[in-house]
């Protein structure tokens, strides 16, 4: 496993975190919609119930959008406002009226105080590659550096305005994602969320394969052309070695199982959400 995440950067992160959440007045976790459980941040789970706070589903055109509500119905009953977003295409408005709406009573109470047009304070955090860097572009309005993604940057705490009358807090240190459960690292290699070397792709094809014989069984079965003996009589790796020669790859097993990573990533399975909720992880 390459992917370190050591005690000591695991408090760095925590203490940078918690220094800034003094300051918001609220949490953007952006989380990617494909991965609503494999892709947050341990510690953020763990200190983030301290301040208001939102899930952002970023992603959401990549995701299952029957899971994507099913998540948002999800976080409501465990009592934390979420909303989807597809930030590399759309306008962020809704979630403007969203952060208005679960600060209200504050902005109320300022309000009643004689301030006029509080200045929300948030901050966006979120593991590498959800898209924090286009949510901020987009907030901001212009292009910005997300120091929070560079390893061993300064973090000072700079503030970026935006155009909704909400300033918002430079994300802090990288934030990894919980790998302790070798399936949510399997799921993050296969939405390319972490780099391709970290795990072979034969391993990561065949929990491809796997989880869209259980899942998405009519699709693949469209997409490759396969008939009930090519899934039913067959093991999953037996699987990936007749797509290889179907593909006409001959033995070259590495090569076919790059090409199923880079059809689920490229939609031709359609859009997948590959956290069910309420599946159970044993961490
Ligand atoms: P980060 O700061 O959290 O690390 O993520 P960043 O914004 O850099 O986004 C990572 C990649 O995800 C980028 O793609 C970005 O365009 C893409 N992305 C962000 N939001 C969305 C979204 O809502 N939907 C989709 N489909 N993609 C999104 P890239 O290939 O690295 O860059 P680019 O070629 O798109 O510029």
């Amino acid at each position: 496993m390459v992917l370190q995440w050591y005690p000591g950067h695991m408090n760095k992160a925590k203490n940078q975190v918690q220094e800034r959440l003094k300051v918001v007045d609220i949490v953007l976790e952006i989380v990617d919609a494909r991965l609503p459980y494999s892709s947050r941040n341990p510690i953020l789970e763990q200190i983030i119930n301290q301040k208001k706070h939102i899930i952002i589903l970023n992603k959401a055109d990549l995701a299952d959008p029957k899971l994507t509500n099913d998540w948002i119905l999800n976080y409501k009953q465990e009592g934390t406002a979420s909303i989807e977003s597809d930030a590399k295409h759309n306008k962020l408005a809704k979630l403007n009226s969203l952060i208005r709406s679960e600060l209200a009573d504050k902005i109320d109470k300022y309000e009643r105080n004689g301030v006029k047009n509080y200045q929300i304070k948030a901050m966006c955090v979120g593991i590498p590659n959800v898209g924090k860097s286009t949510i901020l572009n987009k907030m901001v309005g212009k292009n910005v550096a997300v120091t929070g993604n560079k390893p061993g940057v300064t973090k000072n705490q700079n503030w970026l305005k935006t155009n909704y009358g909400i300033d918002l807090l430079d994300t802090p240190g990288i934030l990894w994602p919980k790998i302790t459960d070798p399936k949510v690292g399997m799921k993050l290699a296969l939405s390319g969320a972490i780099k391709d070397k970290i795990y072979p792709p034969d391993d990561v094809a065949i929990f491809a394969l796997n989880f869209l014989q259980t899942n998405y069984l009519d699709r693949i079965m469209s997409v490759y052309d396969l008939d009930k003996s090519d899934v039913n009589n067959h093991t999953t790796a037996e699987l990936l070695m007749n797509l290889t020669k179907k593909f006409g790859y001959k033995e070259d097993y590495d090569r076919a199982a790059r090409r199923v990573i880079m059809d689920v990533r490229n939609l031709k399975f359609g859009r997948i959400t590959f956290d069910i909720p309420g599946e159970f992880y044993e961490e």
